[in-house]
């Protein structure tokens, strides 16, 4: 069985810098990667609070708090990553994007390496043949933020050995995640029934229905959800959305997932949600300040 001695997780965004600080907390050494130093930067900043809010809560003892920060190298460079025993990807929701990321990693680790993806709702299947170890490639999607939520989807791709799938699932209760098994198609099970809530709501909202709002409360007191799913759509990323709605209409081909106009035109505005200040809220001022 695998000890993941060494954990490396690609993308510092708001995914990747969660998982990493996770496999630290867990005892690994970890690499965070990311092409941008900004981002990287910005990582380093939101885990040391995140630990720091753990220990504060009595979560996390100081000391495993202090090693985990000491655990945690950050680097630009994918040559870094040789010795990893898994690699988790955390980059952009692009099938293309990832796949050439898969194919050089596939050149750089060593071979009993895992490569695991976070992908939201692209094909794992596809993504392993940009490898030539396809029966090491697995899907590992975190719910967000990853210190904090309970759930690990594992989804194996159609070469996907019994080996990497247990190691894989070995590590996610490391951190102490719950695993959820999926089949390999789009979506996978918590967006294949997430996404279309969402596109819903964006088409209450384009069509007047409601105000954003009201959509929200009715949805968070009216069936006992913490947010509702404009909210919810703004915390995950509006992009993020969007690419995975793109995934499941392409995928599944039923119109019935196709993007609703509202959510593209916000996306095409640069209105991304939290993590760049406006989405259907604006963040700027105050948080449920109106945006539109
Ligand atoms: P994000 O936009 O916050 O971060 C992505 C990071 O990846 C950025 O820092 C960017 O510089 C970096 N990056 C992009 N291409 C790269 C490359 N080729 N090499 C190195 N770094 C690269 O995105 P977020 O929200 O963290 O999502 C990342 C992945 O996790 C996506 O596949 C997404 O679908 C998935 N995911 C997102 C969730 C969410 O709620 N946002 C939940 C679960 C999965």
């Amino acid at each position: 069985m695998a000890e993941f001695k060494v954990v490396a997780v690609i993308g510092a965004g708001q995914m990747g810098s969660g998982i990493a600080q996770l496999a630290a907390v867990a005892g690994s050494d970890v690499w965070l990667l990311d092409k941008d130093a900004g981002a990287l930067h910005g990582a380093k900043g939101s885990i040391s609070n995140s630990v720091q809010r753990f220990v504060n809560k009595g979560q996390l003892s100081k000391e495993v708090g202090i090693k985990a920060l000491e655990r945690l190298k950050y680097t630009s460079n994918l040559e870094d990553l040789r010795y990893a025993d898994i690699v988790i990807e955390a980059i952009v929701e692009s099938e293309d994007v990832k796949k050439k990321l898969f194919a050089e990693l596939d050149k750089i680790v060593k071979g009993s390496a895992i490569l695991a993806s976070n992908t939201s709702s692209i094909s794992i299947t596809r993504l392993a043949t940009a490898t030539k170890r396809p029966q090491q490639v697995i899907g590992m999607h975190f719910m967000n933020p990853p210190p904090i939520m309970k759930l690990v989807e594992i989804i194996r791709g159609a070469d996907t050995s019994d080996e990497t799938f247990t190691a894989t699932k070995t590590l996610a209760e490391r951190f102490g995640k719950t695993v959820v098994c999926s089949r390999d198609y789009a979506g996978f099970i918590v967006n294949r029934i997430l996404m279309p809530m969402i596109n819903e709501a964006f088409h209450a909202l384009y069509t007047g229905v409601a105000t954003k709002e009201d959509i929200d409360a009715g949805m968070k007191l009216g069936t006992n959800q913490p947010m509702g799913p404009l909210e919810l759509a703004d915390f995950i990323g509006l992009d993020v959305c969007l690419s995975i709605l793109k995934v499941l209409h392409s995928g599944l081909g039923d119109v019935k997932y196709a993007p609703c106009p509202l959510l593209v035109q916000y996306v095409d505005a640069g209105r991304l949600g939290r993590k760049r200040g406006i989405g259907v809220y604006s963040y700027v001022k105050s948080p449920k300040q109106s945006s539109r």
